[in-house]
């Protein structure tokens, strides 16, 4: 019939972006190139599947919209490398009017006679992400615009790339150029980022934490789409699959996605339709955000959650720490590093609770996820009683 709206998985845009309009407007101002904005320089962050890349695509159209430049990068170790030697050299070419000339000057000069290729740098002392970043800047000035560096997954083993691409567009933010910067990661990449010797500018960045989307903004996402589609879904089911989401991005789109794979040929969505797809998605939610999410963690922090888990609900810390047999304070270092982590939320003092949907479920029914941060329904088949005759 039609084909399906919704975008289970990661990094991939969602038909309707919802609750981020507010946010959006900020960088739209940005790029109007109205008053100074605390946004020229922003770090995202939020857990796993709550958007934060599909946030920074939304920045990146909001910037090219104005016609700015968008410097896009994953960090990982060699992203300057691949900058410097690729994608900034590309961008430059497309754009600049001189690029030919100064190829033919500066760059190389092409063996002539059986002589060896000579590599002449232009401005040798100069590093090149710099000098490259202000010609885009100038470029971009020139048409009344500006550049975005765009980075996504920001992480403790690469903040040295980063520090080195903060540097340049620091100093250019500092002579007021039209440059922007937006980063995003987990709570622990981001708050090792702001520790860092070499990045304390990103404590002035604004900070934009991303949290899961309200009840009437997790319907909008889930409705719109279908109805766009020329499908329906009923009262009912759309309150159902918006509450069993609990407002997740990621479970947003999974159980729309099975919601409409259910029946694609039937005109409304039904009831039985999005209880299936819940079904299908709860499930699919261990592999895809729940043992990533462990995986990070040391054993003693992965205790804790068990320990978490024996409650329906919210945990007071000490009953926590008694659980732990340990003191209250020494279980606080675990309960700050998974805050940090974006996997536990402290809704009051002394209360913790699980971040991520279904983390609580996926414990009680995998002690072994928790425990080696891997699947372990294979190993368990060996520890069961010896099969008799
Ligand atoms: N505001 C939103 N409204 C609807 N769906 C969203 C929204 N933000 C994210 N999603 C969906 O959630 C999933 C995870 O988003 P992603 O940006 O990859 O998360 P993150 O980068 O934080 O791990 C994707 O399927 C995406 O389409
Ligand atoms: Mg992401």
């Amino acid at each position: 019939m039609h084909d399906n709206p919704f975008r289970p998985g990661f990094g991939i845009s969602p038909p309707t972006l919802a609750g981020r309009d507010a946010l959006l407007d900020e960088w739209r101002e940005v790029f109007a190139l109205g008053a100074w904005s605390p946004f020229r320089a922003a770090l995202v962050t939020g857990m796993r599947g709550v958007g934060k890349t599909v946030l920074l695509n939304a920045v990146e159209d909001a910037a090219l919209e104005r016609d700015w430049t968008v410097v896009h990068g994953t960090l990982h170790a060699g992203l300057v490398e691949t900058l410097e030697r690729d994608r900034l050299p590309a961008t430059l070419q497309e754009q600049d009017p001189e690029a030919r000339s100064r190829d033919l000057v500066g760059l190389t000069v092409p063996s002539i006679g059986g002589a060896s290729t000579q590599v002449v740098e232009h401005y040798p002392r100069e590093p090149r992400l710099e000098s490259m970043l202000a010609r885009l800047v100038e470029l971009a000035e020139q048409r009344g615009a500006g550049v975005l560096v765009s980075l996504d997954e920001v992480a403790r083993e690469s903040l040295g790339e980063l520090r080195r691409i903060a540097i340049a567009v620091q100093h250019l933010l500092r002579e007021d150029r039209r440059i922007a910067i937006v980063a995003a990661g987990v709570p622990a990449s981001i708050a090792a980022a702001l520790d860092a010797d070499g990045l304390t500018f990103f404590r002035r960045a604004q900070q934009v934490r991303l949290d899961t989307l309200t009840l009437a903004e997790t319907r909008r996402a889930l409705a719109e789409p279908i109805r766009e589609r020329g499908r329906s879904i009923g009262e009912a089911a759309l309150e159902r699959a918006a509450r069993a989401s609990e407002g997740y991005p990621f479970l947003v789109q999974s159980i729309g996605a099975r919601a409409w794979e259910y029946a694609p040929t039937v005109a409304e969505i039904t009831t039985d339709a999005v209880q299936h797809a819940v079904e299908v998605a709860y499930a699919a939610m261990g592999e895809s955000v729940i043992v990533p999410a462990l995986r990070g963690l040391s054993g003693r922090d992965r205790d804790y959650l068990l320990a978490m888990a024996e409650d329906d609900g919210p945990s007071s810390t000490s009953a926590v720490a008694q659980r732990m047999a340990t003191s209250t304070g020494n279980a606080g270092r675990q309960r700050s590093r998974l805050l940090d982590a974006g996997i536990v939320v402290a809704p009051e003092r002394g209360i913790v609770d699980f971040a991520i949907p279904l983390m609580r479920e996926h414990l009680r029914a995998h002690p072994h996820d928790a425990q080696l941060g891997l699947p372990t329904a294979a190993r368990q088949t060996f520890r069961d009683a010896p099969a008799t005759g």
